[in-house]
């Protein structure tokens, strides 16, 4: 077996204006997908995933996409383990060169699916980097993330920013504009998440902004008021002054709130961090449902929204310098 894992991520700032050109901070955080992979001699993909926020399940199927089973399974797992191993082990076959190659594939997850967190990047990122060993190349971490990028890009018809995939593969907190992506420094980063059990659909959302940015001057001014928080943000990270992350974070949330990504049990968690004396929180990623973030050195936060109505689980998250693992 060859074994890797790639974490997850949560943004600081800056979603949703990145897809206008803004830039964006995400950081990667200790909460990762694992994949192991098992060369096999006839050319098929076997895929079983296990905790990926609901029941395991195995997946059996050939190398083309036609040759699937109809699998009584939750669209989203569906999405995650068959249709991103499916196009990350096509990356694999590209970097190689061995266009029949087959696996049995083995994920295990702790970030929730589809709420924020960057789950289909990193279990991409780790199927490309335990592929590629697998049949004895490695790659260097630039080139996982473009691999994984492609990959996210394939799934999602081109609705993907390099955003989740690189802070995947390099760790870290990254700085996002346009198709530049780089590392910056930042301090270590009390981060707390709360997860209200759901997942908001990302093209719809995405959709929403666009219309509003369309229809109001002011919406379109909302959008490059994140892009000025995440500037700021910036300095802030690089100062290592954390009351001022947090304010910003609060302030990048009302703004999302005000382009309508937000939602009750969002809010309801953003509010009980503020409670709680929490630097800062806002919603990370598409929203609609999913993940905050909240910046707290002690305990409070975690507790307060362990019993927030509409918060399924609360959880601390350390960011994290290390991006993809190779740990067999
Ligand atoms: C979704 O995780 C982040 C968005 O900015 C969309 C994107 O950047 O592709 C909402």
């Amino acid at each position: 077996m060859t074994l890797s894992s790639a974490p997850g991520k949560v943004y600081l700032f800056g979603e949703h204006a990145v897809v206008y050109g803004e830039p964006a901070v995400p950081c990667a955080i200790e909460r990762r997908a694992r994949v192991g992979v098992e060369r096999r001699d006839d050319g098929r993909l076997r895929v079983h995933a296990e905790d990926l926020s609901l029941d395991g399940f195995t997946v059996e199927y050939g190398a083309t996409t036609d040759d699937r089973p109809d699998v009584n399974v939750s669209e989203s797992l569906l999405t995650a383990a068959t249709q991103y191993v499916d196009s990350a082990i096509e990356q694999v076959r590209d970097v190689t060169g061995d266009d029949e190659v087959g696996f049995d594939v083995t994920i295990e997850s702790d970030i929730p699916l589809g709420a924020g967190l960057g789950s289909s990047a990193a279990v991409a990122v780790a199927a490309i980097d335990a592929g590629t060993r697998a049949l004895g190349t490695t790659l260097e971490p630039d080139e996982l993330a473009e691999r994984a990028y492609r990959t996210e890009y394939d799934v999602q018809e081109g609705q993907a920013s390099r955003a989740d995939t690189f802070c995947s593969a390099t760790g870290g907190a990254v700085r996002v504009e346009g198709d530049d992506c780089r590392s910056l420094e930042s301090p270590d980063l009390p981060i707390v998440i709360g997860f209200d059990g759901g997942a908001g659909d990302t093209g719809e959302l995405v959709a929403g902004v666009r219309g509003l940015r369309e229809q109001y001057e002011f919406a379109a001014d909302t959008v490059e008021a994140i892009g000025d928080v995440v500037r700021n943000g910036e300095d802030a990270l690089a100062a290592g002054d954390l009351e001022e992350v947090g304010r910003l974070m609060n302030f990048n949330h009302g703004l999302l709130s005000a382009l309508g990504v937000s939602s009750r049990s969002l809010d309801a968690m953003v509010w009980a961090a503020r409670d709680a004396d929490a630097l800062g929180a806002k919603l990370t990623g598409a929203g609609g449902g999913g993940c905050i973030v909240a910046l707290d050195p002690t305990p409070e936060t975690e507790t307060a929204l362990s019993f927030t109505p509409g918060c399924e689980n609360a959880f601390r998250a350390a960011l994290t310098g290390e991006g993809v693992k190779r740990l067999e």
